[in-house]
């Protein structure tokens, strides 16, 4: 059964449509990851629609520096994307008059420029993304046709990752499904299922980690043999998952279920394998723009290695010079990720009462530290029963040092809000911080590392004590 928006919460959404649709000449301003940037190419496609004149620019934060740079395109009116609402203190401080706010992270307060799902009982970490809510704003004014990249900004946010979209993120997905521009079913969620081969989408396996198979292309050849699965089709090209039969499918996820349980990973990371799968129905077969989570790596490539403009115009429809490009910097992410995960592993990190942690330094870039903090857990690196604080060199400003934590479902379940207690710390501290319950991001100074651990990890023992208020995320 599809649910419905809240009447309340539509209304709010086609009244900030209305006040934006007055502007004409405009700035959009996003956050540099997956949802980022595809909020911002939904927002731009909105404004070109509206035949609006239009500007955007992705940047890694919205700080007081940053801000500057927005001021300096001085008469535009500024829309900001997939940020903004923790910031407005920042915003106004600097005297910026002419904007408004399409965001999902918690709100500082209300705006009347401001559009945010929290204040209607709406979880922006998992029913709503960025993209999702400029989607919304799009849809109020009848620009209806990106709701895929709606949902490629929502798996990019992991909105998915106990198993599927929810809420508001499904009406989403319904209406691209009825616009003809995707579908879902369940499946094996593997990375790299349309346009990896077979052997490298089981060999660079990295959530999860498949124990003696991951890093082994030989033991993944002999896996797949046993099963009888040929690796090349007819015309001698590899096979990718999407090749197989549904009998081979089927054969590959049972026997890896298996494969899994015999090695002791753990329930939820098992259950995590399978789940619903999003195809781009519209783009080539086997290409990466194919299956949203590939979408979503792709921008977050794009984003995170400081070419943001190559991911807006590939979700604008670009598929000559830019996706080029973009595909290039896919493959130098990837293998950053890699090398990222590889140093942890051998590293490991460091243990606390309530939570892990480990310091980088100038090891791991800090636009991928929160990526690898995140992929620690599906690697085994760090078991699931604390979050886990990441600390890298900030390239920006050397007194500061950047922080990403990241934690799971059920650790939010038992009371852990990432984003309350570094924002909480940070003002203590002279640091800058927020964002979700699962996920969040800090920048402090650099000498109260320890004062920070310390703090946080007093922080998380009184959430799990439920000395704060729980979360009110399903189970
Ligand atoms: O700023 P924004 O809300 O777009 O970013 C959310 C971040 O949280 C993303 O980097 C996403 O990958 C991360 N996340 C996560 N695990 C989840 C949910 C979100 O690491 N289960
Ligand atoms: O930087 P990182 O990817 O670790 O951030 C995780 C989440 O925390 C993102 O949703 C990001 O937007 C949010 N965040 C925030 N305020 C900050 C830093 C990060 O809301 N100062
Ligand atoms: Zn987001």
């Amino acid at each position: 059964m599809s649910e419905n928006i809240n009447p309340e919460f539509w209304s709010a959404v086609k009244e900030f449509s209305k006040k934006l649709s007055m502007e004409d000449d405009f700035l959009v301003v996003s956050h540099h990851d997956a949802d980022g940037i595809s909020s911002c190419a939904i927002t731009v496609g909105l404004l070109r629609y509206l035949g609006k004149k239009v500007e955007y620019m992705c940047i890694k934060q919205l700080d007081s520096i940053t801000i500057g740079k927005v001021r300096e395109k001085d008469g535009k009116c500024v829309v900001f994307t997939d940020f903004g609402s923790g910031q407005l203190p920042i915003i106004e401080a600097n005297g910026l008059k002419d904007f408004f706010i399409i965001d999902h992270h918690p709100p500082e307060r209300e705006h009347d420029r401001q559009i945010n799902p929290h204040p209607f009982g709406y979880d922006g970490g998992l029913d709503i993304s960025g993209a999702g809510m400029a989607y919304l704003v799009a849809k109020s004014l009848g620009f209806e046709s990106m709701a895929h990249i709606a949902v490629v900004g929502a798996v990019g946010d992991m909105q998915d990752s106990d198993g599927k979209l929810h809420s508001i993120n499904r009406i989403i997905l319904e209406d691209g499904v009825r616009h003809g521009v995707i579908k879902f079913k369940n499946d094996l969620r593997l990375f790299g299922r349309q346009s990896r081969p077979l052997v490298h989408m089981l060999t660079y396996s990295s959530e999860p980690v498949l124990p003696g198979l991951t890093g082994n292309p030989a033991g993944v050849s002999q896996f797949l043999e046993s099963l009888g699965i040929e690796l090349k089709n007819n015309d001698k090209s590899w096979k990718t998952y999407v090749d197989l039969t549904w009998e081979e499918r089927k054969k590959i996820t049972s026997a890896l279920y298996m494969h899994l349980l015999d090695s002791n990973t753990p329930e939820f990371i098992i259950q995590g394998m399978v789940g619903e799968v999003y195809s781009l129905v519209k783009e080539e077969k086997k290409s990466e723009l194919r299956d949203a989570k590939e979408f979503a790596t792709v921008l977050n490539a794009c984003g995170r290695q400081e070419h943001p403009h190559l991911g807006v115009e590939v979700c604008l429809g670009d598929r000559g010079e830019f996706w080029t490009h973009a595909r290039s910097i896919l493959e130098r992410h990837r293998k950053m990720l890699r090398d990222g995960i590889d140093y942890l592993g051998s590293n490991g990190v460091e243990s606390m009462d309530n939570l892990y942690y480990f310091d980088a330094g100038g090891r791991i870039n800090e636009s991928i530290i929160g990526v690898i903090a995140g992929m620690a857990y599906g690697a085994r690196i760090i078991p699931p029963d604390k979050p886990v604080l990441a600390f890298a060199k900030d390239k920006d400003y050397p007194n500061l040092t950047k922080v990403s934590a990241r934690a799971n479902w059920s650790l939010v379940r038992r009371g852990i809000h990432l984003g309350k207690a570094l924002k909480e710390e940070c003002k203590k501290i002279g640091g800058e911080g927020g964002g979700h319950d699962i996920a969040a991001g800090a920048r402090i100074p650099k000498e109260k590392r320890d004062e920070f651990l310390n703090a946080v990890n007093a922080l998380f023992g009184e959430q799990l004590k439920g000395a704060t208020q729980p979360s009110s995320r399903k189970s």
